[in-house]
């Protein structure tokens, strides 16, 4: 076969290919990705042994075996882009501001908080440091999931590199993440109060069996999604709010532009997503 080129992806393949990734994940591509999308998916193409993109189009969209391939090929499309730390004022608002008065009020009940897109792991391990060092983690269950499997692997490896630790905090090293040479590892005890699972947000049925949320972060994922994806996943998440429960959006992410029945809130400066007593 002769090695493909990205321009080995004709417009008629590229409108298919990238119609059955947002129908499976909700990712959308548009015409300046055709590129990256093309190399990507000719070498996972070619790994799962096929050297006609069309019959691997056929495979994926119809083969009752193509779940490891297509698994595959979301793990080779995904952005995993996260690091410890990351867009943390709005982690310790929500530690003082609603977890630490939820916790206050609600006489030995324990919050529950679900990382929805937690990529490689460090967002959840993050928040679970956070606890510990205000003496919540043992009142909290947090449950993070992602659709990726190779990131999931990573998010329990918990061990990590440079770009994952460019913003670790002094008040992390040691304590809770172990520091080794150019890597490091995450504290056994946190990596215990982070439980992680497989989960595809266009995933309706599989979100309204995890139970109800005090706060729900997806943060730096809807920017991948077109506006329609986005507020059917933001419908979902919001659904998974306990009344009162909170959604965390990234900063560069905004729902006010595509509307959602949750109440817009500042509190310490950062932007929250509130479910003002809607009971699901
Ligand atoms: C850029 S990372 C964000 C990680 C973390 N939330 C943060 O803010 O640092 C985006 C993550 O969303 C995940 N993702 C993309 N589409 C998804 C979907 N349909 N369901 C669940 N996760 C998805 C990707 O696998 C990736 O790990």
């Amino acid at each position: 076969m002769t090695p493909p080129v990205s321009s080995a992806l004709s417009p008629s393949l590229f409108a298919i290919f990238k119609g059955l990734v947002e129908e499976r994940v909700g990712i959308h591509y548009g015409p300046g990705d055709v590129e990256v999308f093309a190399s990507k998916l000719w070498a996972r193409a070619r790994d799962a042994g096929f050297d006609s993109l069309l019959d691997y189009y056929y495979f994926l969209k119809y083969d009752a075996d193509a779940k490891g391939a297509l698994e595959a090929l979301i793990d080779a499309l995904v952005v995993n882009e996260t690091y410890f730390h990351r867009e943390a004022d709005q982690l310790h608002v929500l530690c003082d501001a609603v977890i630490r008065p939820l916790l206050a009020a609600s006489r030995g009940r324990r919050a529950r908080i679900w990382c929805a897109a937690a990529s490689t792991g460090e967002e959840p391990y993050t928040l679970a440091i956070l606890l510990d060092e205000r003496g919540l983690l043992g009142d909290v269950e947090i449950l993070a999931s992602d659709v990726s499997t190779r990131a999931l692997a990573r998010a329990q490896e918990a061990s990590y590199g440079p770009r994952a630790l460019r913003a670790l905090p002094d008040s992390f090293r040691g304590r809770y993440v172990v520091v080794d040479g150019e890597r490091a590892t995450v504290d056994a005890r946190i990596r215990e109060a982070v439980t992680f699972h497989r989960i595809n947000l266009l995933d309706d049925e599989a979100i309204a069996r995890l139970g109800t949320f005090d706060a729900v972060l997806c943060r730096n994922v809807l920017i991948y999604f077109s506006d329609e994806t986005m507020v059917r996943v933001v419908h979902s998440l919001a659904g998974r709010l306990k009344p009162g429960g909170f959604l965390l959006v990234g900063a560069s992410e905004s729902l006010l532009r595509v509307g959602t029945l949750l109440s817009f809130e500042e509190r310490g400066g950062c932007f929250f997503y509130v479910n003002k007593g809607r009971s699901t």
